[in-house]
């Protein structure tokens, strides 16, 4: 199958697809998705199938309207009216319980009586929901395990053949997926996965919220059936630098003696910091330490300098941030890339 990409003055073209059961990979403000009707069981497995997605692992529902929501639960709570109100559209999902009699595929929900829905911040997306008729579901749109895509050629490089389309509108800003918040129980909203918006942010409008157990101890199992697979690993070693420790030097002279080809991904500061070791690659997150910029281009540096090191016995060394509220998200996926590992000598 050839994967053509289309752009915001062909969105009637990719619509018909999805109407067709087809596959289109969709911007949003967080990561591209793997498009298809939320509704049509069919097209919903070729999702797994494009992606090799676990099929116990759940998708985020994509809408373009509150009350497209409310065609499938049985009635929004108010906090989460609220969070609607503020955060809609954006980088925020909220999961419901569903209706008795709602018409989403149950390969969307993996059999639970919960979804997963989202309003993404992106014209083009919105508008290729409304063509289409109906809520689109949208991993993101990686081979699994891979990190996230941020940009078409992303999505190319890892589903090109796969699916029909994408729909190109160039780099997403935030960088890395929502958070999640369960509200299926609204007197205990819990942050399933830490995104752009932070727990703080979500307590400002609704008061006190919970965060799932296995956030702070990764040894608990995690409440989202997604969270407890293996994620955003570039096939590189990824390897952690605790940000108090800040032993960059250190890191590096370790693994050039085990004749390892150093790669790093930091702010601008470090890379030059680093500049007498002949360090292989580089790639910069940020100009200095700022958590939004190095969000925004963590899966990006990721596979980057992946790609750099194929064919070499390399390690990549990348910036960690202390693990307050606002830097959750950039860490839980770092965390993930680097399977744990911080460099400790
Ligand atoms: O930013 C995002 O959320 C991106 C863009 C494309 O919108 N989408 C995304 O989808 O990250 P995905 O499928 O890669 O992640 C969905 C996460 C998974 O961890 C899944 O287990 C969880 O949400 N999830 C979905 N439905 C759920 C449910 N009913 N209960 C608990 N967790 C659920
Ligand atoms: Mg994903």
């Amino acid at each position: 199958m050839d994967t053509k990409v289309y752009h915001h003055d062909e969105i009637k073209e990719a619509a018909k697809i999805i109407k067709q059961g087809g596959l289109i990979s969709f911007p949003t403000e967080t990561v591209y998705g793997l498009g298809a009707d939320a509704t049509n069981t069919e097209a919903v497995k070729k999702v797994y199938l494009a992606k090799g997605r676990p099929s116990d692992n759940p998708l985020i529902v994509h809408v373009n309207s509150k009350e497209m929501v409310e065609e499938y639960v049985d009635s929004i709570p108010d906090k989460a009216l609220q969070l609607m109100k503020t955060f809609w559209p954006g980088p925020l999902t909220l999961i419901f319980n569903l209706a008795q009699d709602n018409n989403l595929s149950t390969s969307v929900t993996a059999n639970l009586n919960t979804a997963a829905f989202r309003m993404p911040n992106s014209l083009v997306t919105l508008e290729l929901i409304r063509q289409s008729g109906t809520p689109l579901v949208g991993p993101s749109a990686n081979t699994s395990g891979k990190p996230s895509p941020t940009t078409a050629i992303h999505v190319l490089n890892d589903l090109s053949g796969k699916i029909e389309g994408i729909l190109d509108d160039g780099e997403c800003e935030v960088g890395i997926e929502s958070t999640v918040l369960d509200m299926s129980n609204p007197n205990m909203p819990t942050i399933l996965r830490p995104g752009a918006i932070t727990k703080e942010e979500i307590e400002q409008v609704i008061g006190e919220i919970a965060i799932d157990t296995h956030l702070i101890d990764e040894h608990n199992a995690p409440k989202s059936p997604g969270m407890k697979y293996k994620h955003y690993s570039p096939d590189t070693p990824v390897v952690m630098i605790d940000s108090e420790l800040d032993n960059w030097e250190e890191a590096v002279e370790y693994y050039q003696q085990l004749n390892k080809t150093v790669a790093i991904l930091s702010n601008k500061e470090i890379v030059s910091r680093l500049g007498d070791y002949s360090v292989f690659a580089h790639y910069i997150l940020s100009d200095k330490k700022e958590v939004k910029s190095a969000m925004h281009h963590l899966f990006g540096g990721l596979r980057a300098l992946d790609t750099e090191l194929v064919g070499y016995n390399g390690v990549i060394l990348a910036e960690g941030y202390p693990e307050v509220s606002q830097n959750m998200g950039y860490m839980n996926r770092l965390k993930k890339a680097a399977n744990q590992t911080f460099f400790r000598k």
